[in-house]
């Protein structure tokens, strides 16, 4: 008996310091906030701190620190290919889910939730898809059908294990597109026509009554003039009328892909946009965040006065980001598009001009300025302006 006591309050024992360790320091832990990590420090605010995952680089044996990392700093992940159409069912009816059931197993053995990307989005089809519907041997009723198929044999094979779903993505134009008014854009778009939005929100619900269905897309991260030159004024009048139609739409993903040679936005403006946005009664999150920069003759050729300036707008990029999201207390999660200037995807992306850098760690697994910010802001947040997230209850 005296025995069993000792063992059950050594127990609690570790059990309390455990929970300590991801307290703030002001909660009088050991661990400098300096040197906690960024899903420790992220769960005061019931914050999720993410990353997109490279499955080739998690399974490379000769790269254990990116494998180490995703499972240490990050307490949610989004497949950066593995869960999009052209890489589950390469051929047509035959599904290839290992690479994503792999990382759903890695995410259950972190400890961590997972966004499902992608149900319906114009880039990565499969191209028995695409070029079935270009030479005519795939009809629109057809087409229409493979959709509601792929959308309820995916969501049906992950249910239970999906937090976010990324239902649609990137369905709006920008204001460089041709005609400069936002307009819906892309193949889904002009196959179907503007109803395969509900559509898909209906179909992903009807197959997983529990995931936070989401629309997701990049260059929403603020209110412009409210014209219809606007994608985010856009996007905010497209989830409004999904919500008032009663579509099982519950949030709104902010992509965050950005430059420093763009003006960008301030912490308020950005927080102004998600308040909107879950005035609606929407979640929001940032769900892959970068900020790059152009990699010059005089960054390539390691000239520090190029170099640190880019690095400095990097940093501040994401930290308005992040303040934004800190203060909406719908914003549910910050997800960055890959950690590391090693696996980025904005090197393949942005080539002309070269563009890099866009990451919280450098190539050798540094972390750099934008890891410090990032991490500062979390430590430094609290009440009365950052209050815990409040959850969002799925939609039915
Ligand atoms: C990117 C991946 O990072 C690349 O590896 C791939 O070649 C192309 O797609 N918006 C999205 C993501 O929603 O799916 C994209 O991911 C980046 C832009």
């Amino acid at each position: 008996m005296k025995m069993k006591k000792w063992i059950a309050a050594g127990a609690t024992a570790l059990i309390s310091a455990a929970l300590l360790n991801v307290m703030p320091a002001s909660a009088g832990n050991w661990t400098k906030p300096s040197e906690q990590t960024l899903r420790a420090l992220g769960e005061r605010h019931r914050l999720y701190i993410g990353t997109a995952v490279d499955m080739a680089a998690l399974n490379d044996a000769n790269d254990p620190q990116y494998r180490a990392l995703v499972g240490s700093e990050f307490s949610t992940v989004t497949a950066e290919n593995v869960m999009k159409w052209e890489s589950l069912e390469p051929t047509r009816g035959t599904y290839n889910w290992g690479p994503a059931d792999q990382l759903i197993d890695f995410a259950r053995q972190n400890r961590q939730l997972v966004r499902g990307h992608v149900l319906v989005w114009q880039n990565q089809l499969p191209s028995w898809l695409t070029s079935g519907v270009a030479n005519g041997t795939i009809g629109t009723e057809e087409l229409r059908g493979l959709l509601r198929n792929h959308i309820t044999n995916v969501v049906t094979h992950f249910k239970g294990k999906i937090w976010q779903w990324d239902v649609v993505n990137e369905a709006v134009s920008d204001p460089w597109d041709s005609p400069p008014a936002i307009h819906l854009k892309g193949f889904w778009a002009q196959q179907l026509g503007a109803g395969y939005i509900a559509d898909a929100f209906r179909w992903a619900r009807a197959a997983d009554s529990k995931a936070l269905l989401f629309y997701n897309d990049y260059n929403i991260e603020a209110f412009g003039a409210r014209d219809s030159s606007d994608k985010t004024q856009f996007v905010y009048d497209m989830v409004k009328q999904l919500r008032d139609n009663r579509v099982p739409i519950d949030g709104v993903g902010s992509q965050g892909h950005l430059g420093t040679q763009y003006g960008n936005y301030d912490a308020f403006a950005v927080a102004d946009a998600l308040n909107q946005f879950s005035s609606l009664g929407l979640a929001t999150a940032f769900t892959e965040v970068d900020a790059r920069s152009q990699m010059t003759a005089g960054v390539q050729a390691g000239d520090s006065n190029e170099i640190n300036p880019r690095v400095q707008a990097s940093a501040f990029n994401y930290s308005v980001l992040l303040q934004a999201c800190l203060s909406n207390r719908h914003c549910l999660s910050f997800t960055v598009w890959g950690f590391t200037d090693k696996h980025s995807w904005v090197p393949t992306w942005f080539t002309n001009p070269p563009e890099g850098l866009a990451t919280l760690y450098d190539e050798n697994y540094q972390p750099k300025k934008a890891y410090q910010t990032v991490k500062a802001d979390l430590v430094y947040a609290g009440a009365p302006h950052v209050l815990p997230r409040i959850p969002q209850s799925p939609r039915r």
